[in-house]
């Protein structure tokens, strides 16, 4: 392997000037969470799975792509912050780790082998730190299309497509959907290409097959609180579509479920841009998609309270789940549910304490020529400084958060105060390993970011 190469779970890449993925993220790239056996990450596929009886799977899809298949082919713009550095671990100018499960979309649409599909995936983000992020999670995408080009007239289409929304399961939810599927501003018809009546359709799918994907969800979490002795709310579920925008879909919505007190949002979708089935192929195909993160929805059905957990290899953790399903990691099929299984919640092992230590520093001035005007923009991204913290600590660190921030009246000069929560979700870490680790961070701070320590 060359000195400019950076090998990926076994594949060599030539690096340059847009290399800015460490070591330890390749390190977490085979660990493949969402195949694990017993896995709860692997449990919520399958689960959801489940809800797509027939659906093809693509569960093993490499996650380096290029840059064309995780934004171009989607749509995105050529500004979009997504495409960011700050945001996005590229492997070179051209390749990056997937942001998200639609950077397969294109190429599933161009292999054509079934009317529905999910991808489930590792997925990589540069992030904040805190306990419901990490920077490698899983997402499932979801995509149903119907073939225009072996139906009579659109009126036949349309017909069709609702005899399907007349087959799916139903459910008694208690759904809001206050606005129509359709709005000419804010979330257009691709009247170039569809019907109002085939994307009314398409989306009433969409929405019931969704629908039934939270049904199934929730009552398996209210079942396994009850089950755990925790109080459950009486209230029936209630869930709420609203308007959305994805470059990839239009009209685009997200789903929201009231859980514990807050609206929770569970997955994007909407009516799949008829441009990107052009390009994949496949024009005379027309159908929805949706994209949904699978660790916001296994913590909330094992009542796992830290994200790091499910990276855990402490057998306290991964022992305590058991799949209702068959181990499956190279099935290509969603299987059906058993007809009756239950999940049960995470048990916490001690918590051990926290160690928080702050660290306050001044920003590198970024004003060189415009002589003592202030500085316009800050020089450090917050995600440099979270990596930053990452690359010491590890998972010994568990949340990241600014707690101070100040700009000198006279030079203009910007200060921030960060508060660093150390906690292992194995062990207690000792006063001096705290300090260690504050201290490299402090180094790194220093060494790295080109920041001067308060
Ligand atoms: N990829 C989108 C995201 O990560 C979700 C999405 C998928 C939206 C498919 C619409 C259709 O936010």
């Amino acid at each position: 392997i060359g000195l400019r190469d950076i090998e990926i779970d076994g594949k060599k890449y030539a690096t340059d000037e847009w290399t800015n993925t460490p070591s330890s993220i390749v390190s977490s790239v085979p660990r493949r969470l969402h195949l694990q056996k017993d896995h709860p990450i692997s449990i919520t596929r399958q689960l959801i799975e489940s809800r797509f009886p027939g659906y093809r799977t693509h569960n093993t899809l490499f996650p380096v792509v290029t840059v064309n298949q995780n934004f171009d082919s989607l749509g995105f713009p050529p500004d979009h912050p997504g495409r960011n550095k700050t945001d996005t671990y590229y492997v070179n100018k051209d390749t990056v780790l997937r942001t998200h499960t639609s950077a397969h979309q294109a190429d599933v649409f161009r292999g054509n082998t079934s009317d529905g599909f999910l991808i489930s995936a590792d997925v990589y983000r540069r992030d904040a730190i805190d306990r419901s992020h990490y920077p490698v999670f899983h997402q499932m995408e979801g995509a149903r299309t119907w073939d225009r080009s072996i139906i009579q007239d659109s009126k036949e289409l349309v017909r069709k497509i609702w005899d399907d929304v007349a087959q799916l399961p139903q459910h008694e939810l208690n759904v809001s959907d206050p606005n129509p599927p359709i709005h000419p501003e804010r979330n257009p018809l691709q009247s170039k290409h569809h019907m109002a009546e085939e994307a009314e359709a398409i989306a009433a799918h969409l929405k019931r097959s969704l629908e039934n994907v939270v049904v199934e969800i929730f009552a398996q979490a209210q079942k396994a609180q009850q089950a755990a002795g925790q109080e459950i709310s009486e209230e029936p579920l209630q869930v709420r579509w609203v308007e959305a925008y994805f470059p990839f879909t239009s009209p685009s919505w997200e789903l929201e479920v009231f859980w514990q007190g807050d609206w929770l949002e569970v997955l994007g979708c909407g009516v799949v841009k008829q441009d990107l089935l052009i390009n994949a192929g496949v024009p005379s195909r027309v159908g929805w998609a949706f994209g949904m993160g699978l660790e916001r929805i296994a913590m909330l059905l094992f009542s796992v309270p830290d994200i790091r957990l499910f990276w855990s290899q402490d057998p306290r953790f991964s022992s305590q789940f058991t799949s209702p399903f068959p181990h499956d990691p190279s099935s290509t099929i969603a299987a059906a549910a058993p007809s009756s299984f239950s999940i049960k919640p995470f048990t916490p092992f001690s918590k051990y304490p926290a160690a928080p230590r702050d660290v306050a520093f001044w920003l590198p001035s970024t004003s060189s020529s415009a002589g003592g005007r202030l500085p316009t923009a800050s020089s450090v991204h917050e995600n440099d400084v979270m990596e930053l913290v990452r690359e010491v600590a590890g998972s010994d660190v568990e949340d990241v958060r600014l707690v101070d921030e100040f700009t000198h009246p006279k030079t203009g000069r910007k200060s921030l105060c960060y508060r660093v929560v150390y906690r292992s979700l194995e062990r207690t870490l000792t006063n001096e390993e705290a300090n260690g680790l504050h201290d490299s961070i402090r180094k790194a701070l220093v060494e790295k970011l080109g920041v001067e320590l308060r």
